[in-house]
């Protein structure tokens, strides 16, 4: 077991975060004793796969199953679950367990957040990306009238549980998108990005299961000395800026246009910064084991418009970019549009 503790801004909101098996079994319930008062947060993908499991290790706690998906990050589905907390007597004593991806670990943590000014929520990450990433850092969100995480709270949990034996019923697409925040940690920690490249699979789930607790502990540390994101943590961003707008014009998921977006920052970095270009290219191959989309289908100058609109990282018609430099390091690129722009198509050209 490890046990990460990420002190937040104020001294009152510390999180815990466990790396345990048989989170389900044990963990889960033993922390729950803790608590006046429970209820289950998930997703109907989830349920339908450990719904057994729950009535049978914690029997009487209420569930509340949203539709699964991104689409579901709503207001609806926030006011929804607010109202099964009141419904289910929650009190500031009680506690609301997010059980799934991503998106249950948002929608979860702000509700929470909100119920009765904030009541303690514990994250059970159930996807690959949300174990490494999403159920770290106390970021909680919804999406709303079309912008994603427009609505949310920064609000540590109580506690995180990640169990590496909900991998074993994850597709191989999920996996592919939590290894892009994996790759993206191992571009700037140096520990990390060797025990990637010396990997002989990837997607093998006991090497995913070794490599967790080094990522949490990885993204536990930028979060803990830079909490609100107002310097350090922005070095998530990585890939960031070129991936988000990729994912904006296909359908590929946010790991795999992570993972792009690394591609053709290093690229952007062999040509605007000074560099370490033998590690860029080692970075590269990386994140094309992980990859099995082809980069012809990607539109770049739909991406470089898509970059330029995104208020993020746009300053006066220029695109500012968190491009990996060389091994743990990146460099800010602030480059004007139409430089941008160019620059992508003559990657893109020079990749395929
Ligand atoms: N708060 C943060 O700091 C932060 C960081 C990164 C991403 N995010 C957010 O996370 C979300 C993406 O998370 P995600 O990739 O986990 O997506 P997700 O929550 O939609 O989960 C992906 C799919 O996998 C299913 N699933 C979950 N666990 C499963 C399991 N063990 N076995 C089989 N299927 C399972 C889900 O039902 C869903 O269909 C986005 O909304 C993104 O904005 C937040
Ligand atoms: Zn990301």
């Amino acid at each position: 077991m490890k046990i990460i503790t990420i002190k937040a801004a104020s001294a009152a909101e510390k999180s815990v975060v466990r790396c345990r098996k048989k989170v389900m079994e044990k963990a889960l319930p033993a922390a729950l004793n803790g608590y006046r008062g429970a209820l289950i947060f998930t997703d109907t993908n989830v349920y339908g796969l450990y719904g057994k499991k729950l009535a049978r290790y914690l029997p009487g706690v209420p569930v509340f199953a949203m539709p699964a998906g991104e689409k579901n990050k709503n207001a609806e589905t926030l006011f929804s679950l607010l109202g099964a907390m009141a419904e289910a007597g929650l009190h500031r004593d009680s506690v609301l367990v997010a059980l799934g991806g991503g998106v249950v670990g948002d929608v979860g943590g702000l509700a929470a957040a909100l119920y009765m000014r904030g009541i303690a929520c514990i994250q059970v990450p159930t996807t690959l990306l949300a174990q490494v990433d999403s159920s770290v850092g106390g970021k909680t969100a919804i999406d709303f009238r079309g912008v994603k995480n427009l609505v949310g709270a920064f609000r540590q949990p109580a506690l995180v549980l990640a169990d590496p034996a909900f991998f074993g019923t994850l597709p191989r697409r999920e996996i592919c998108c939590g290894l892009g925040e994996i790759v993206k940690h191992g571009a700037l920690s140096a520990p990390l990005f060797e025990r990637l490249v010396s990997a002989p699979d990837l997607f093998d789930l006991g090497f995913l299961a070794g490599i967790v607790p080094e990522n949490i502990a990885f993204k536990a540390d930028v979060v803990r000395r830079d909490p609100h994101e107002t310097g350090l943590r922005k070095c998530l961003n990585l890939g960031h800026t070129t991936g988000h707008a990729i994912e904006l014009c296909t359908d590929l998921s946010h790991g795999e246009c992570v993972l792009i977006g690394l591609i053709f920052e290093a690229e952007l970095a062999k040509k605007y910064a000074v560099c370490d270009g033998a590690y860029l290219d080692e970075l590269i191959a990386l994140c094309k084991r992980v990859l099995s989309c082809d980069l012809r289908s990607v539109d770049v100058s739909a991406a470089a418009e898509l970059a330029r609109l995104d208020k993020k990282n746009e300053t006066n018609g220029r695109v500012v970019v968190c491009a990996p430099r060389a091994r743990a390091s990146y460099a800010l690129l602030t480059l004007g549009y139409g430089e941008y722009a160019h620059a992508l198509a003559e990657i893109k050209e020079k990749l395929c």
